[in-house]
């Protein structure tokens, strides 16, 4: 079914491209950024991409784990879905999550949506652009919370424990889908 590990390596001339695509996107209106990442959904049939990447000038920190989610806070009932990525050597490891507490992210058994990485993620040392492809439940209007921490699992193992890594920063945004 759902496979659990979904790294990808992605190839020096993606990065390139990959920078440009980003260019353009900070250019946009400050909904889609928190303090530390942006946010941006694109909506493309009965899919939506998100892509999240690390704002401009938090480049220079060190990437641990970059995190979103689709709910108001991290811990609620019911649970909220979590998509969490990190870098092992330059590979994006992604890996689809809830929090049993604000300690504890752990990995959900059974995912509640197919995700697929897109080609045009990728993690270079403390760059990162993480795009992702979920189904679309048709709300145009998305209330996400976010979240980056420097520390994080140097593995590649994509149900690597999540815990005590305190995030750098966190926060709330709401903005709407684009349509492709
Ligand atoms: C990542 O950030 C850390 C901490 O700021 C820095 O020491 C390191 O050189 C950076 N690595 C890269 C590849 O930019
Ligand atoms: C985190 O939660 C998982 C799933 O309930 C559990 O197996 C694990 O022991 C917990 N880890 C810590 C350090 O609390
Ligand atoms: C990503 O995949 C799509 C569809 O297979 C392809 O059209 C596109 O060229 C690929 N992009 C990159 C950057 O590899
Ligand atoms: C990862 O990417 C960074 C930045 O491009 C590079 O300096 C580093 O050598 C790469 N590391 C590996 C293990 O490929
Ligand atoms: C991946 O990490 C989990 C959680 O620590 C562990 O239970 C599992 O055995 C690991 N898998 C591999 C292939 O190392």
């Amino acid at each position: 079914m759902f496979p659990k590990a979904l790294p990808v390596l992605i190839a020096a001339a993606v990065f390139a491209i990959a920078v440009a695509a980003r260019s353009r996107l900070e250019s946009r209106d400050d909904k889609h950024c928190g303090t530390s990442i942006c946010v941006y959904g694109r909506v493309h049939g009965k899919e939506v991409t998100y892509t999240m990447m690390k704002k401009e000038d938090r480049t220079d920190e060190r990437l641990g784990w970059i995190a979103m989610g689709f709910g108001l806070t991290m811990v609620e009932y019911p649970s909220v879905p979590m998509i969490v990525a990190w870098s092992y050597k330059n590979q994006t490891i992604i890996s689809q999550r809830t929090a049993i507490d604000y300690d504890n992210v752990s990995v959900v058994e059974k995912p509640p949506f197919p995700l697929r990485l897109s080609n045009e993620s990728y993690t270079h040392g403390n760059q990162s652009r993480i795009a992702f492809t979920i189904p679309w439940d048709g709300k145009k209007r998305v209330k996400i919370i976010y979240a980056f921490s420097n520390k994080g699992p140097k593995t590649s193992n994509s149900s690597a424990e999540i815990v005590d890594y305190q995030h750098n920063d966190y926060g709330r945004l709401s903005f709407d889908l684009e349509q492709a």
